[in-house]
Formats: structure tokens, sequence, C-alpha cells
């Protein structure tokens, strides 16, 4: 039985339950419809592939997976080559693998990476950067301030996607943080774009035209909604099925969600700043190609067999539209801490209550 991110079991859809411990929700028709939308998601996904998987730039292989400088790397490949470049860069906060910089050097750098990626992205292609707060006594929105790198190329902006997550840091002079962004750049006016394959479930799927010549007809289209701007999807943390020792992963669903909409099969997607490989994870899962770079060599060596995993339909990833895990709040432990709180929270508890929270 598959236990997913948050310890949920799969078995979260079925109307019994018979598949064991901890799956008594009884079905609803939310969580059956992004049951079938998680089917149809994996059925997508290439079950079983040979992969060539090289170090340097070959345009007949299915992932180049460059050791060293991206700047290196994007140097070997040809002008107007790549579908889609995402990415979430070093955000110059200190974590295990950056030197931290001076926020002008750091923007610098940033320019020299994004005038390559400009370069080498094909007319009509994708760029997403994925990025959060630096942090330095107050913060600073990197997106704002990379923005003008990439407009200076003409690129034209088709979304500020915010992601949303639940785990972080909790902080104590400011609200916790709980988002970054994406920042999804075209080149040119005439990209591609197919919103099909990531629809998610609607929130009124009862809905019915109530005028004009489908007056009584049901409204939602039956391949679900527009996923929007706002994506809640986990952050990968310690409990996270894909968590490796990388301390700031993709979730592979996210960048899934780019994969499917920005690029067909057999495009090439790029992710200079490559980590543990999940770009290419989710390129290669869906049938593109991937090229990337990491100057780590460890995270180099966890990515390589992350992929082989994947291209033999062995990898664990969070399936992608799995609903985000909600407290079960019957669980005698939930209970429990339920009642300690209120307890503690110097309010009587009304008598209704009370009595209905003992019967638990
Ligand atoms: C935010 S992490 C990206 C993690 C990645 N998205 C994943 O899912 O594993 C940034 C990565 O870029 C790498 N890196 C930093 N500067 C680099 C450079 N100039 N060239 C290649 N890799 C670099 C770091 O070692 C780090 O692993």
């Amino acid at each position: 039985m598959e236990v997913g991110s948050e310890g949920r079991r799969a078995c979260d859809y079925s109307s019994t339950n018979e598949e064991g411990k901890g799956c008594k929700k009884q079905v609803s028709s939310n969580n059956l419809f992004r049951a079938i939308l998680e089917t149809r998601m994996r059925d997508r996904r290439v079950q079983r592939r040979d992969l060539k998987l090289v170090n340097d730039f070959d345009s007949a292989a299915d992932v180049v997976y460059y050791h060293g400088d991206c700047r290196e790397l994007l140097q070997q490949v040809p002008r107007n080559f790549f579908q889609l470049i995402v990415t979430s860069p070093p955000y110059n906060i200190g974590k295990e693998y950056e030197n931290k910089l001076d926020l002008d050097t750091y923007i610098k750098q940033q320019g020299e990476i994004i005038d390559l990626c400009v370069d080498k992205l094909k007319e009509g292609g994708s760029i997403c950067w994925q990025v959060g707060n630096h942090v330095n006594g107050e913060i600073v929105p990197l997106d704002i301030i990379l923005y003008p790198l990439f407009k200076k190329h003409g690129l034209k902006l088709r979304n500020r996607i915010m992601w949303h997550f639940g785990h972080g840091l909790h902080a104590t002079k400011r609200f916790s943080g709980r988002y970054e962004t994406i920042l999804w750049f075209t080149k040119g006016d005439d990209y591609y774009f197919n919103v099909d394959p990531v629809r998610v479930p609607p929130k009124y799927p009862a809905k019915k035209y109530f005028r004009g010549a489908k007056k009584g007809q049901y409204s939602c289209n039956p391949m679900g909604k527009n996923p929007s701007d706002v994506w809640e999807i986990p952050n990968v943390k310690a409990n996270h099925v894909e968590k490796t020792e990388h301390p700031a992963q993709f979730p592979v669903e996210l960048i899934e969600r780019l994969v499917l909409s920005m690029t067909k099969e057999g495009d090439w997607v790029c992710d200079p700043f490559m980590g543990v490989a999940s770009t290419a994870v989710a390129a290669i899962l869906h049938n593109r190609k991937a090229a990337g770079a990491e100057k780590v060599a460890k995270y180099v060596t966890i990515g390589k067999k992350r992929l082989q995993l994947a291209a033999e339909g062995k990898l664990e990833t969070r399936p992608m539209g799995k609903p985000v895990y909600e407290p079960d709040w019957e669980q005698p432990e939930m209970l429990k801490g339920m009642k300690y709180l209120l307890s503690k929270s110097g309010q009587p508890l009304e008598g209704g209550l009370e009595m209905f929270l003992e019967s638990k």
C-alpha cells in the first residue's frame, strides 16, 4: 500500500476501511474526482525506458547532467535549443551549497546566467525562474529584483505563480514565510501552452448554466479547471516521500505541471541549477529530454540514481493532484491534543461542547 508524503494512505479514496488502519474517510466526490485525475496523471508517466544519460552536451542523449558550473554547460548548447528552462537558483541565503555574496554580485551572476539561458531558449519557449526571498535583516523579494534581467531581453511575463506550501521556519518577528514565486516568461507571443493535462478538480462540479441555449446543462469542463496562478503543493521537508539530503529540492509535481503545460513529448527541458535532478525526473517521466548542471558532486550522484529509478518506473514521487493533507481530528491523538489546547486556552468550554469532546 502506498504511504503518501504526509503519512496518509492511498486508501483515503476508498469508501470503506477494509484496506487497513487509519483509513476511515468516506469517499467524497471531490476526492474521487481528484483520484481519477491522479490516476490519469500516473498513466501519463513513462513506466520503463532505457535512459541515455551523459555528462556533456549531446543532442542524441535523453539526459545531460553536467557536473560543474552551469555557464560551462550552457556554452556547449546550440542557440534556440530548449523549449523550457525551469530552475530554482541559489537564493544567496547561506545554504550549504552557496557562498553568501553581496546582493549586487549575486544579481550580476544571475544576469550572466539568464543572458545565456535566453540565448539557448527557442522562439515560443518558456523560462520559469522559481525564487523566494533573500533574507538579510529584512526580506528582499528576489523575483522583483530579477524581473528586469528578463525584461531587458524582451521576454513576456505570462504568470507570476505563487507556490504556497505548509512547512518552513517559524518566524517570531514577522509572519512565517509560506510561499515562493515562479516567474514564467515566454520568448515571443506565439508560445506553446496547453492547460488540459494539468487541470484540477472544479470547486462546484454541479454548477449549471442558468440562462442561454445551454441552460440547465453542466457548465464545468469535464477535464477539470485551470489550476490558476496560486499553487498549493507540499514542499520537500523531512516527511516528504521524495526527500534526499539536498536541502532545497523541487517537489517533482511542481515541475510536472510546468513540463506538461509548456512542452510536448520529445522537447528539451533545461535546469541550469539541477541539484538532485528533480526537473530532469519530471521531464523523463513524461517522455521529454533534459539537460542541467550541478556543481556539487554528491548531488549529481543522488540525482543520477533518481533518474535511473524514474526511468524504470521505480522512483517514489508524490502523485500530481493528490490532495494536501488535512488533519483527521477524530484520531485519538489529535483529540487528546485538542483537549489539551482547549484546557490551556483560559476559556471555559461551553457545556454541550465539553460533553461532545468527552464522548470522543
Ligand atoms: C536551489 S538548489 C536547486 C535544487 C533543485 N531544484 C532540486 O530539485 O534538486 C540550487 C543548486 O544549484 C547548485 N549551483 C549553485 N551554483 C551553481 C552553478 N553556478 N552551476 C551549477 N550548479 C550550481 C547548488 O549546488 C544547488 O544544488
